[in-house]
């Protein structure tokens, strides 16, 4: 099986499976000399980890990460990167196989079981092998070493919407974020959400759920015009967590619905700093990209989880032999996976911009080629 691998200059490749021993990936392209310690991963894994609240899955994994290579302690006690391979590991510890045994043959109707086995003819009923949301741990570990490659840089996330039930945007507050177990900016919401998911939870059902990212500090001028444009990265980068089915950038589908007026971000010039290379924009509909180049703004992508099968109400599927059948899936699953795809939206997006901030210097060196001088 191929296609392991994110990323052009700031590279992983992710290995692993949900009931396997361990799972990880090998960073490669992260530049020498950045600290790096295993304490500065953990935190964004304990943020995925299962088992934190009643609302997310039992499987109780302490998913702790153990850097295996690529960094070095030098006479000053600090540890750094080295420029070689970085390889992090986290081994599994609590898989139940015998969860999966009554659906061993037979495909979760929403689940990969069915399109695996057609491509591959061997597919791993304990959780799905590299369908496994599991190997987004993989990607979080990557995605806190690609938050300290780009200078300055803060990623973002926050679930706004639960099933039905939406932020108002109006009470965001950054600092609610990690208040309830919902990573919601919404503290009135979170209880409505609270509620709305505990009917979800002991009903045997699943639900929805729109994440938020917000990357700010991100340069002027990472992207190009054509082939790697940065909006169309990340979107792919974000449609490639399990289970999102929709991604919008900026202002996104809404955008179909406002006038040319309404959707240009008008610029001004620093009045505070003056024409420094940083004008202002006077709003943010775009999400901080233009024409698959960063502005220099906040840059801001969403993207919608769908309800997972893992269900209690049974459903029509066929087995592995094409006979019809029905299926129950018991054992220990996420009513709302959109909860634990915060964190793992935060370092796709870290990872897709760690790639393009070292893209964007291989080419052009340091800074951009902007502000000219009149007459220039
Ligand atoms: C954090 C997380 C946990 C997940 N846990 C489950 C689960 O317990 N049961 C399930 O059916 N799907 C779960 N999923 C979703 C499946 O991995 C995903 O739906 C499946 O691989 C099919 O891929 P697709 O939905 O991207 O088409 C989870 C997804 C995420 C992001």
């Amino acid at each position: 099986m191929s296609f392991n691998t994110f990323g052009h200059m700031f590279r992983f490749t992710s290995f692993g499976e949900s009931h396997g021993a361990a799972i990880g990936c090998v960073v490669d392209g992260c530049p020498p000399r950045i600290p790096l310690t295993e304490a500065d991963i953990q935190g964004y894994l304990d943020k995925r980890r299962p088992g934190q609240s009643r609302f997310t899955t039992q499987r109780q994994e302490p998913d702790t990460v153990k850097i295996m290579s690529g960094v070095f302690t030098g006479e000053d006690g600090r540890q750094v990167t080295t420029g070689t391979p970085i390889m992090l590991m986290i081994e599994n510890v609590d898989q139940r196989s015998k969860d999966y045994s009554d659906i061993k043959d037979k495909y979760r109707p929403g689940h990969a079981g069915y399109t695996y086995d057609v491509k591959y003819g061997i597919t791993d009923y304990r959780g799905g092998g590299r369908a496994s949301a599991r190997e987004t741990a993989a990607r979080v570990a990557a995605g806190a070493v690609a938050r300290k490659i780009v200078p300055g840089l803060t990623v973002r996330g926050a679930l706004i919407q639960m099933g039905p039930h939406k932020i108002d945007r109006a009470r965001w507050d950054w600092n609610e974020v990690s208040n309830n177990p919902f990573f919601c900016p919404d503290a009135k919401q979170a209880k409505v959400f609270e509620s709305y998911l505990d009917g979800v939870r002991k009903s045997g059902s699943s639900v929805g759920a729109v994440i938020e990212i917000v990357a700010e500090g991100v340069p002027a001028g990472l992207g190009a015009p054509v082939y790697a444009k940065l909006d169309g990265d990340l979107a792919g980068a974000l449609m490639g967590i399990n289970a999102v089915k929709g991604v919008e950038i900026g202002d996104g589908f809404a955008t179909a619905a406002m006038s040319g007026e309404d959707n240009a971000d008008e610029m001004r010039k620093n009045p505070n700093l003056g024409n420094d290379g940083k004008p202002v924009f006077l709003s943010n509909h775009a999400g901080g990209i233009l024409g698959g180049i960063s502005s220099g703004q906040a840059v801001v992508a969403r993207f919608a989880v769908k309800p997972t099968s893992s269900i209690l109400t049974p459903r029509k599927t066929v087995d592995r032999y094409g006979r019809d059948t029905e299926i129950v899936t018991k054992g220990r699953h996420d009513p709302c996976v959109g909860i634990r795809a915060v964190p793992i939206g935060e370092a796709m997006v870290a990872c897709v911009l760690a790639d393009h901030y070292l893209m964007h210097r291989g080419q052009m060196g340091e800074g951009t080629a902007w502000p000219f001088k009149p007459g220039a």
